[in-house]
Order: structure tokens, then sequence, then C-alpha cells
């Protein structure tokens, strides 16, 4: 997918673990209709191994569209099966997370942001999300991690991710990860920001789109990263500590929409019947008045009364069982001018020379070196006859698979790169036995012709793709369910 045709969202709001559940999205989206809203990071083992229970973790009303899936892990397999199990949930984009330093996740099963030492093992697993979903996929990462941190190699971990699979999407937390053993949230504030990276990248990979992440509190200063060309603006904290006057501008602001001019009150209304509904739902009195309340408690940042509705709620906590008897309690505290000023007010001030000069500071250009970052038997699209190896079970291989003619690669283009293994020897890609969902997708068109390209290369023939939805496809294009350890698929 090329940058031409790809648009990452101008405004999202950032994955954030225990913040962006769904009691948050669910506020968050009846503040702003645009942003687009991210998931806590969801490991691909949670998901692999709940399989009787993926609607606690993966449900979410359709309001919330458009909303993107973060995974996290370190396993092919689970990520593949991850995401496939996901697939059924309608999300707009699957996010690989790759910024992470909390020790839980960087220590334990080596994922998050560890993992941009190792750009070859990211492009695979992209690699395998993407064959497993119609979707696009991106990858959120900081710029660097511990001493290797400088623009340089930033470049060589997009370029080797962006090679080897095909994410066109990187969203840059712009500063780097420390895996010392300090804790997440000073990896949040102690490492400094280094928007200039940011900005660099996107002079040196005009083909990829970029979401610009870290420090960025305001409308006004997300306008002031997309002034300076950024692709798009990711909030997090701002957007949970101050959801109201962050979130609340972003349509007109952002978007240009017109006002929904909707209240504080109108929404807490609408809150209300959510809350109620939800409530007590997953058992063991679970979740409770406080947790589904948990967004809402910054919902009058800076305003009259803010102080006494947060004491008024802790009180209500302890005994409210509804959400109706938890507001009428609460919001007494709150002056009717706060309650019903329409969403459409002054909008808040920011620091909109936050990215003045930035342009001044930016590191000297990047060029890519293939042959540093490749060893030469992982070489790339220019030089298909060493390709990657591909493995095919016995269906895929059979005779009347091979057909004069060239792997058709529908309306996209795409560069297909399979390595000739040695001596017949293929391995890489399995296919195996079921029929998949859909047989004219645009990922299953990129697998089939990274297979056909292989098969063709090793046996000395071309194939023909069999006519879509025809029971010979469905058979043919058996269900990628992808280990690809060197396979490199390209496609632009
Ligand atoms: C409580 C909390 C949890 C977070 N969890 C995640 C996560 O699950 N996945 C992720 O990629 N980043 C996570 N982050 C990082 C944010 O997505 C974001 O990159 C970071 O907060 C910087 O953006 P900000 O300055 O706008 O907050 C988390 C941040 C916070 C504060």
């Amino acid at each position: 997918m090329g940058a031409s045709r790809y648009r990452p969202p101008l405004f999202s709001v950032a994955p954030m673990m225990e913040w962006t559940d769904n009691h948050y999205r669910t506020l968050a989206r009846l503040i702003s209709k645009h942003a687009w809203l991210y998931t806590e990071m969801l490991a691909a083992e949670t998901i692999v191994y709940q399989q009787g229970n993926l609607d606690k973790f993966l449900a979410y009303s359709p309001e919330q569209n458009p909303i993107v899936l973060q995974i996290g892990g370190s396993k092919l397999e689970n990520l593949a099966k991850a995401t496939e199990l996901a697939t059924a949930y309608n999300y707009d984009e699957i996010n690989f997370n790759c910024g992470c330093p909390s020790p839980r996740v960087a220590g334990h099963g080596c994922f998050g942001a560890r993992l941009m030492l190792d750009p070859k093992f990211v492009g695979e697993a992209v690699s395998v999300i993407a064959a497993n979903t119609n979707v696009p996929v991106s990858v959120k990462c900081r710029i660097g991690v511990d001493d290797h941190d400088s623009y340089n190699e930033l470049c060589d971990f997009i370029y080797k991710v962006s090679s080897l699979s095909p994410t066109r999407h990187f969203i840059i937390h712009s500063r780097k990860a420390l895996l010392n053993g300090i804790s997440p949230a000073d990896n949040r504030r102690i490492p400094p920001l280094k928007y200039e990276f940011y900005y660099a990248l996107l002079r040196d990979f005009p083909d990829l789109t970029f979401t610009i992440n870290g420090g960025i509190n305001s409308v006004v200063e997300a306008n002031a990263a997309l002034r300076e060309g950024a692709h798009g603006v990711m909030v997090g904290r701002a957007a949970y500590h101050n959801p109201w006057h962050t979130l609340g501008h972003v349509d007109t602001e952002i978007y240009g929409a017109p006002s929904s001019g909707i209240t504080r009150r109108e929404i807490l209304q609408r809150y209300q019947e959510y809350g109620d509904s939800v409530l007590w739902k997953d058992g063991n009195n679970r979740p409770n008045v406080r947790e589904v309340a948990k967004p809402l408690i910054n919902l009058f940042h800076s305003e009259p009364g803010n102080g006494l509705w947060k004491r008024k709620s802790d009180s209500a906590f302890m005994h409210c069982t509804t959400m109706k008897s938890f507001f009428e309690e609460t919001l007494v505290a709150i002056p009717d001018s706060v309650l019903d000023a329409p969403i459409a007010g002054r909008v808040p001030s920011g620091r909109e020379d936050l990215f003045a000069n930035i342009h001044d500071l930016m590191p000297p250009p990047y060029h890519a070196r293939e042959e540093e970052a490749f060893p030469p038997n992982q070489k790339s699209f220019e030089n298909k006859e060493k390709m990657a190896s591909i493995t095919m079970t016995a269906p895929f291989l059979s005779a009347t698979n091979l057909a004069k003619g060239s792997p058709r690669m529908g309306q996209r283009r795409l560069v297909v790169v399979a390595n000739a293994a040695k001596g017949g020897e293929v391995e890489g890609v399995q296919l195996s036995g079921e029929t998949k969902r859909e047989s004219s997708n645009g990922r299953r068109d990129l697998m089939f012709a990274a297979a056909a390209a292989a098969l063709a290369s090793v046996a000395g023939v071309a194939m023909a793709e069999p006519k879509r939805g025809s029971a010979e496809a469905k058979k043919t294009y058996a269900p990628i369910c992808v280990t690809m350890p060197t396979a490199k698929v390209c496609h632009n």
C-alpha cells in the first residue's frame, strides 16, 4: 500500500494500558467523532489462550470505529493466530507494539521496545500479522533503545522493517526507551523528546507515513505539528487527563468538521446508559461503579467544582450500585454553567511554536545502505534469484497448481520476492488445508504471489491464478498461517 493511498489518522488517541479500555473509549467517542482510538496493548498470547472468552478482550461497540487494535508479542505463530481471531471484530488497523519499556513486557518474552534491536524479527512479525488481516498494519516504536539511539540506527530499523514487511505507517514516540530498570512512567518523562528525528524521517522516507507522538498536549500543538508536515498526530496522556479540552476540539480544529455542540451533561446522560448496561457483566462483581466511572474523573479538569466532584465520587464509589445513583449523588458539585456549556468554546491555548526551527535541528540525511542493512543471504527484492525461502504444503505444490502464465498481481503494484532455495528445498511460508474467509482480498494476493514466485523459481515454471471464488481457488488459497523466517514480501 503506497503512501499515496494510505493516509494515517490525522489525530489519534494513544494506546495506554489500563487507561484506553472500553470505558474510556466510549467516553472519548462521545466527545470526538473523528479521532482514531487505539486499544490498550493486548498480548497475542492473551488472545490465543482466551479463545473461549474473546469478547471480553476484543469486543467494542461499533460507534468506537475508527479503532486500532494494538498487539504485542514475540511468537510468530501467536501473532498470526491472534490477528486471525481478531479479524471478526472489525478493527480498522492492527498496530504492533515496539515501544513499551515495561519490564513486564521487555524482560519476559522479549517484546515491546526491545524488539527495536531486532528489526528482522519485527519485519517478520508484521508480515505474519498482515498475512492474517485485510486491514493496514502499522508499527509503534521509540526513536531508539539505550545506547542504540543514533538517527542512523533509527533509520536502519525503519528501512529494514518497511523493506521486510508491508508496513507503511510508523508511529514514532519521539524519545528513546531506557531498558535499564527505570519505571515505565519515568521512561515517558526522562529521555528527552527529539522531534527533529521524527521530521528527518519524513524527509528521508518519503514513501512511508509517520505519526508523531510524545509530549503533545493540545489541538493547538497537534495543528502545529501538522503544519510542519506531520502526517498524523497521536496524543496520549493529555487525552486522558483532560479529555474535554483535548478531544473536544479535535473534530472542528483538526478535521474541520462542524461542532456537535454537545455538552458534558448530554455526554454523561449517554455514558450513564452505557455504564448501567455494562455494570457487573463480567461476573465477580466486575466491572463495578468505580471502574466504569474511572475515565470520567478528569472530565471537569480545572473547572469550578472539580475538587468537590472528586471527593463526592470517592465516597459514592463505596455504596453506589448504578451509574444513575452515582451521578445523582455527585453531579450536584458541578455548576450548571459547566455542565451545559457546549463543546464549541474557546480553544485552549498551547505552544504554537513547539516545532519552530525544527528543520534546523534535523540530523544529516540518511542513505539506506542495503549492503550493511541486510546480510548477503537475506537479500532483497532487487535480488530475486537469491531471495528468501518459502515452504508450501503438498496440495499447493501439486501438479494441478502448476500452469503456464505468471502470478497475477491484481490492481496493486506488488513486488514479490522469493528466495529460490537451494536444491529445490523451500521453506518459510506455510499454507495449510482449510479454506480462508475470502478469496479476493489483497493480502491473499500478496501471499499467493509470494508463494507463486518462489514456486515458479524453484520449479522453473510460472503459475496461473485460479478464478476467484472457484472451488479451485479455495483449495489453492489455503489459509495462510505463516511463519516467515526469511521470506521477503514487498509491495508498494
Ligand atoms: C498509562 C500508560 C499506558 C501506556 N500503555 C501503552 C501501550 O499499551 N502501548 C503503547 O504502545 N504505548 C503505551 N503507552 C505510551 C503511550 O502510547 C504514548 O506513547 C506515550 O504516553 C507518549 O505520548 P504522550 O506524551 O502524548 O502521553 C502508555 C502510556 C501511559 C501513560
